[in-house]
């Protein structure tokens, strides 16, 4: 039995699964904590994957590490950081954001150049955040690396050159989606001169072996990642529950959202990953929770004992501000309640909301791809709700699967490293637990659109 070593580089952790490369079953896993915070010294992931993978790497025959997408690693001629490196959730960059659009020549110019209208979350924009708010330190940039590739360099024992996959590389604002190449000029005015990126290496091929004969693929973003940990190919749609909610699809065509909406990233596989994040997610019930004083499961049971349309109560979630529509200073709006509402009411109309601003994210991504989806997998915390799960197939009009839950992440690393192995990507069976149906209700997401479009001046 071959085994590979699949590792998901996170925000919060670093996961580390060791796993059959013939099927993809699970035979062991480990994980080390991260630090908490925006910007961090990324050293401390070197340390999480010594701790939590290294242990796992001399039974296995091949390795690929995923990441959080976007982070800047801003390394010094010697290979150590100018700076800590600010994640995708930093957003201090966001005037940066702006200008480097404007350089551009606009959002749709933007979309053209990268794929994507640029947001704080983009590395360009903490070079450029760098150059602005840290001079000396970006004059001291070498080489610039994403958080996968400084972990998968570190695995390396740097024996070799970086390496970075185009997924990944498609989350910089430096790289052409549909070119699939480095655009360096725009690094190079991002910092202020040009630092040295890393190879791009292409689907499916061995990126590094190290001195042990250990095989090391290109690893990927955690977004790509999970696209092949689910097995995902063209025709399905993956909508995520989390902290965010995320609806992303495998594309054939190269993806320009001049809206933004849409982030245009190229996916592990030689595809597209067009994908759209809303910022209220799982944290819609759990405020909705809060304010009935209820745990999950009973929030659930009261959104049952309601009707479709929570009897005209309809919620725009955006309570921290939103990202999809795109109003950044927004808050929750609450319409429709009447002396006979009920607390039932209020759970379903949560519940409903969440759903249809899924629904939005799922829309836009699907106008992207041009091709309505054959399948939907619902993931993330947020989808185990059985009130979430009920509801999901009529507002989202289509059948729902619901994949056993699972390190997506680091599985879908594991399989890179065991495409890298065996020169083919295997087929690794995937477990449903659920297949959803129901009857379509259009009027839930009709009365949340008005009121959607009915606010947008507000924000
Ligand atoms: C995607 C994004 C996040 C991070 C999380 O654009 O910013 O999903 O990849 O790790």
């Amino acid at each position: 039995m071959a085994l590979v070593l699949g590792v998901d580089s996170s925000t919060q952790s670093t996961k580390a699964v060791l796993v059959d490369a013939d099927d993809g079953t699970v035979v062991e896993s480990r994980s080390a904590r991260h630090p908490e915070g925006t910007a961090v010294d990324p050293r401390a992931w070197l340390r999480a994957f010594d701790e939590a993978a290294a242990p796992l790497l001399p039974r296995a025959e091949a390795l690929s590490v995923g990441g959080q997408q976007h982070g800047m690693v801003a390394l010094d001629v010697d290979g150590d950081p100018v700076h800590d490196a600010l994640l995708w959730n930093d957003t201090r960059s966001a005037d940066a954001a702006h200008a480097l659009i404007e350089e551009l020549g606009g959002p749709a110019a933007s979309a053209e150049a990268v794929g994507s209208v640029l947001v704080a979350s983009f590395t360009a924009t903490k070079l450029r955040w760098l150059r602005d708010h840290a001079p000396g330190s970006a004059a001291r940039v070498h080489r610039v690396l994403l958080p996968h590739d400084y972990v998968s360099w570190h695995a390396t024992g740097r024996t070799v050159e970086p390496f970075t996959d185009h997924g990944d590389a498609s989350g910089t604002g430096y790289y052409s989606t549909s070119a699939r190449t480095w655009l360096p000029d725009l690094a190079a005015s991002a910092l202020g001169h040009e630092p040295l990126l890393p190879h791009l290496v292409e689907p499916g091929a061995v990126a590094a072996t190290t001195p042990d004969g250990l095989l090391v693929a290109a690893g990927t973003g955690d977004n790509m990642a999970a696209a092949l940990g689910l097995g995902m190919g063209p025709g399905d749609l993956a909508l995520s529950i989390g902290t965010s909610g995320v609806a992303s699809s495998i594309g054939t065509v190269a993806p320009h959202d001049p809206s933004g909406t849409v982030t245009g990233f190229a996916d592990a596989t030689g595809h597209f990953l067009p994908m759209a994040t809303t910022l209220n997610a799982a944290r819609i019930l759990d405020l909705q929770c809060r304010l009935l004083g209820v745990d999950h499961e009973s929030l659930g049971r009261l959104a049952m004992e309601s009707v479709p349309g929570a009897h005209g109560v309809t919620v725009l979630p955006y309570y921290g501000g939103e990202r999809t529509p795109n109003r950044p200073d927004a808050t929750g709006t609450w319409h429709g309640l009447t002396p006979g509402t009920t607390r039932a009411d209020l759970a379903r109309a949560a519940v409903e909301a969440l759903l249809c601003s899924l629904a939005d994210a799922a829309d836009a991504v699907v106008t992207q791809t041009g091709k309505s989806p054959l399948r939907v997998l619902l993931t993330g915390g947020g989808s185990r709700n059985p009130a979430v799960q009920s509801l999901a197939p009529g507002i989202l009009g289509h059948s729902v699967s619901v994949p056993a839950e699972g390190e997506y992440v680091a599985l879908g690393a594991a399989r890179q490293a065991a495409w890298a192995l065996r020169g083919a990507l295997p087929e690794w069976p995937l477990t449903i637990d659920q297949v959803l149906d129901g009857q379509a209700v259009p009027s839930v997401r009709e009365a949340y659109a008005q009121l959607r479009d009915l606010t947008e001046a507000w924000s």
